[in-house]
């Protein structure tokens, strides 16, 4: 038997279990006290300038899966944030992030994604490697001495592992991908998140602070009144297993349990299956800091990424959905199962979640609601608005 198999049933038996018992006994896991926090949080333009500079503009953030960039040459580009950049997987099979510059005047290199040799600039043909150096120059003799040193692309920190690719926009910062995801990183590296096949994408482009979008997907105690004809009519609601994790527990994961989890009461773990089985019994549903929700479930990956737009009340989502089944998809009757699935995420976000983050937004801006509550059912938003005022150093809470 393989070792991280072990681990990951053992993982997912502990987590089934504390949500069995939180079935049994009527909770979920909580925080000590209600919080209220100011509505500025999602209106405040000041804030949301500070935001963007000092968390997007600065921070280590996952951007793609290592499947995103499958072999030597792959390169995608990456426009979401104020910093143009490309992501390329070099000859050594390493993933660099660059500033999508030429070092000429400063064109851009590429569009889009696909599979290149080299970064040859379509405005005057200087060639880069994948690796970012200056490889030839077009009519060379005009410019006289080049020296290559000072003349390759402006690289960017990177790290690949556990199948994510993290960048940090800040050309100083660091990225450990390890810190990241502290003890969940044993359990992140089970999945083989590096070789899952995207399904389809879709973009929302909506007019929600990015912070309410985040919300959505960090409590349960939506599911029965909001998506009572979707994800309510598997889902138990108000009922979560709640864990923090990496850089002073900035980072959380939610376990929300189905229906069907009530059948394993009184039944030993033993008789409970394989990882495999175990893991249909609820929905994992993690925050890395500081924009991605995702969910991991043993046949789908959803990736949520979620930007700041040009303004404080509107963002961009971006959604990936990747399948992680054990059997491949081969036949039309299992793409579309795969297709029906994205399809129906896509509708209950936007239907459901997101129609009430634009409705809260449009409230909110009015000024004349002051102050929001997170119960003590909703440990998730507090624990990650909390985190991010600590990076901000700002006092969220409300005045009155
Ligand atoms: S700007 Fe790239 S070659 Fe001139
Ligand atoms: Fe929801």
């Amino acid at each position: 038997m393989h070792e991280s198999y072990c681990d990951e049933r053992q993982s997912l038996v502990d987590i089934t279990r504390r949500l069995v018992d939180l079935n049994t006994s009527g909770t979920t896991d909580s925080a000590d006290q209600p919080v209220r926090m100011a509505t500025s949080i999602y209106c405040d333009e000041n804030l949301f300038e500070k935001e963007k500079k000092e968390i997007f503009l600065r921070e280590p953030q996952l951007v793609c899966f290592s499947s995103d960039l499958p072999e030597k040459g792959s390169y995608l580009c990456f426009d979401d944030l104020d910093i143009p950049m490309i992501l390329v997987r070099d000859n050594s099979g390493q993933v660099r992030a660059f500033l999508n510059a030429c070092s000429h005047r400063n064109a851009r290199l590429r569009e889009g994604c696909g599979v290149s040799k080299h970064l040859t600039c379509p405005y005057h043909a200087w060639r880069f490697s994948l690796e970012g150096n200056l490889e030839s120059v077009y009519k060379a003799e005009t410019f006289g001495e080049i020296d290559p040193e000072k003349y390759g692309l402006t690289q960017l920190p990177a790290e690949e592992k556990y199948g994510l690719v993290y960048i940090c926009p800040d050309p100083d910062g660091k990225i450990n991908i390890d810190d990241q995801l502290g003890e969940m990183a044993s359990l992140f590296d089970s999945w083989n998140l590096g070789s899952m096949t995207l399904i389809d994408t879709h973009e929302f482009d909506m007019q929600s602070n990015w912070k309410l979008a985040l919300d959505t997907f960090c409590e349960g105690y939506h599911f029965s009144p909001l998506h009572r004809e979707s994800v309510g009519d598997y889902a138990l609601g108000n009922i979560s297993a709640f864990d923090c994790f990496g850089p002073s527990g900035i980072n959380h994961r939610l376990a929300f349990p189905n229906k069907w989890l009530t059948e394993l009461s009184g039944k030993p773990e033993s008789e409970w299956g394989d990882a495999n089985e175990i893991f249909k019994n609820f929905q994992l549903v993690h925050y890395l800091y500081p924009n991605v929700s995702l969910l991991i479930s043993p046949d789908a990956c959803e990736f949520f990424r979620i930007y700041p737009g040009k303004r404080v009340g509107e963002h961009v989502t971006r959604y990936s959905c990747y399948y992680r089944g054990h059997v491949p998809l081969e036949t039309k009757e299992q793409r579309q199962e795969a297709q029906d699935h994205f399809n129906f995420i896509v509708k209950v976000v936007a239907d459901e979640d997101y129609w009430v983050s634009g409705n809260l937004q449009k409230n909110m801006n009015t000024g004349l609601r002051t102050v929001t509550t997170f119960g003590r059912n909703e440990p998730a938003l507090i624990n990650m608005h909390t985190g991010i005022a600590a990076k901000l150093n700002v006092d969220v809470s409300a005045s009155t």
